[in-house]
This record gives structure tokens, C-alpha cells and sequence, in this order.
């Protein structure tokens, strides 16, 4: 029998440390990995730790990738039920401004982890439609925003890669989407300038737990949508 596992990358901070938090609520075994684990130590530092394993993970290490799957699913009869793609970073700025090194950088964690999770997954995951992996995409997955062009790029980039893969693995009954969350407080925005302010001018209010609650939807019907906004999944 398969059980209910987790694995979350970016899983210190934000979306990531909700959405661990609430399917450990949920009875999973849930592998947390994060570039920060000094961070992820003490964020869960109040957790009962039975049914939790902290991993140091760099998402664009695919070595570190395979190791990290490997350990994880060794411990659950080698298979995997739920892969949490969601570590990554972004960058506000004039194109121009940014050095080369950190657009780069966008693009290896948020679009090359994602497919080095992917890859690394694959042969612990179950071919009986039990298996559901969810990548974070974002608002800005459909149109290039000025000052966000790496971001956008890669997030244009993960979307591609999810209908592609949904597509080549849907005959194994692996089913593979997309999540998009709109402007949501956490340290990802706080971190840059002048977001604090745009946000409160949106009046947007979307917290990282409504994005788990499109997540956990997802995961409970899989097959529903490729492509889930998160409006319109809190709304249906
Ligand atoms: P956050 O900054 O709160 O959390 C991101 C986590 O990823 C951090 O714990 C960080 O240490 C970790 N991380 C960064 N680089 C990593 C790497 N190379 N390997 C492993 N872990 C790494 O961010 P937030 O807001 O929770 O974002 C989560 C996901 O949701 C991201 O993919 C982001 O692009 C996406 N998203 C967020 C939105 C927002 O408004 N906050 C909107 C749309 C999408």
C-alpha cells in the first residue's frame, strides 16, 4: 500500500512551511527541503517530529536532488505520492541592473530545479494514479512583467514544463500541474523594495494557507485542472 507522502522543496519559508505544516496535520509523512536549514530546524523546532525529515537542499544540485528523493522515499516502500515543487527566488529590478549572475541563478533554481525534482521523482513514482507532483508557477507565467523578466521567464518555463510532462506521463497515470499564486506576504516580497507598498495599494489579502487550500485540492482530485489560479480555486 502506498502512504501518504510529501515531499516540499522551499519548505523553510512561506507557501512552502504552510503547506508542510497542514499535511502534517493531514497524517502525511513529510520530507521539508530547503537551502536553509538552519531555518527549517527552527521553524519546526515546536513540531512532533515522528512523521517529518529535514533535508539541505539545493534545488539546482541534481546530485543533491537524487540524494534527497532517495533517502525520502528509501524510508516509504521507495515511492512517492505528492512532490511539492515549490522552492524559489526572484528578483526585482531594471533588467539591465541585475548582474547576469543572478538572472542565471533565477533560472537554475526556479526552472532547473524543478526538472531535476522531476527527474529525480520519476522512479519513485507510482504508476496506479496515486502520484500527483505540483509546480508553482505564478501570476506571471502568462505575460512578461518589466523588472521581473527572469522571474517571468522561468515561470513561463516551469508552466511549459508542467503541460509537457502532464502530457508524457498522464499513460502512467502520473498526473503533474501547475498552482498560481497571486501576490501573496511572504519573505520572498518582503525582501524587496517597495512590494509592501504595491501590495497594500492591491488590496489583495491572499495568504500562503489560501495556496495550500488550492494545493490540497489538487492533490485530493488531481486530474481536475493542469493549470489551477489560485482565485479561481478558492472560489470552485
Ligand atoms: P519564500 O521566499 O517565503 O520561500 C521560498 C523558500 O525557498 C525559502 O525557504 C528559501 O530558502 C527556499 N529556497 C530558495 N532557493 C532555494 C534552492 N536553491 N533550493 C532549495 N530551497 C531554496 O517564498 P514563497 O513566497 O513562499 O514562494 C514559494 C513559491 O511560490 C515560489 O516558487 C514562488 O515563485 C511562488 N510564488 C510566490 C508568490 C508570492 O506572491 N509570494 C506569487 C507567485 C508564485
Amino acid at each position: 500500500m502506498n502512504k501518504n507522502t510529501i515531499l516540499i522543496t522551499g519548505a523553510a519559508s512561506g507557501i512552502g512551511l504552510a503547506a508542510a505544516r497542514h499535511f502534517h496535520k493531514m497524517g502525511y509523512w513529510v520530507g521539508m527541503a530547503d537551502l536553509n536549514l538552519a531555518l527549517l530546524k527552527d521553524v519546526t523546532k515546536p513540531w512532533d517530529h515522528a512523521r517529518v525529515r529535514l533535508f539541505q537542499l539545493d534545488v539546482s544540485d541534481f546530485t543533491q536532488a537524487q540524494n534527497v528523493v532517495a533517502e525520502f522515499c528509501a524510508e516509504h516502500n521507495n515511492s512517492l505520492a505528492v512532490l511539492l515543487n515549490n522552492a524559489g527566488i526572484l528578483e526585482i529590478g531594471p533588467f539591465e541592473d541585475i548582474p547576469i549572475e543572478q538572472h542565471q541563478r533565477t533560472l537554475s533554481v526556479n526552472v532547473i530545479g524543478v526538472m531535476n525534482l522531476c527527474h529525480a521523482a520519476w522512479p519513485y513514482l507510482n504508476n496506479n494514479g496515486t502520484s500527483t507532483i505540483i509546480n508553482m508557477s505564478s501570476a506571471s507565467s502568462d505575460y512578461g512583467v518589466p523588472e521581473l523578466a527572469s522571474y517571468s521567464a522561468s515561470k513561463f518555463a516551469v508552466k511549459a514544463l508542467t503541460e509537457a510532462l502532464e502530457l508524457e506521463w498522464q499513460k502512467y497515470g502520473i498526473s503533474v500541474c501547475d498552482v498560481m499564486p497571486p501576490f501573496v506576504a511572504t519573505n520572498m516580497l518582503k525582501s524587496q523594495k517597495n512590494t509592501a507598498k504595491v501590495m497594500q495599494r492591491l488590496g489583495v489579502n491572499i495568504t500562503a494557507e489560501d495556496v495550500v487550500a488550492v494545493i490540497d485540492k489538487q492533490v485530493r482530485q488531481p486530474k481536475t485542472h493542469r493549470t489551477v489560479s489560485v482565485f479561481y480555486g478558492l472560489l470552485h
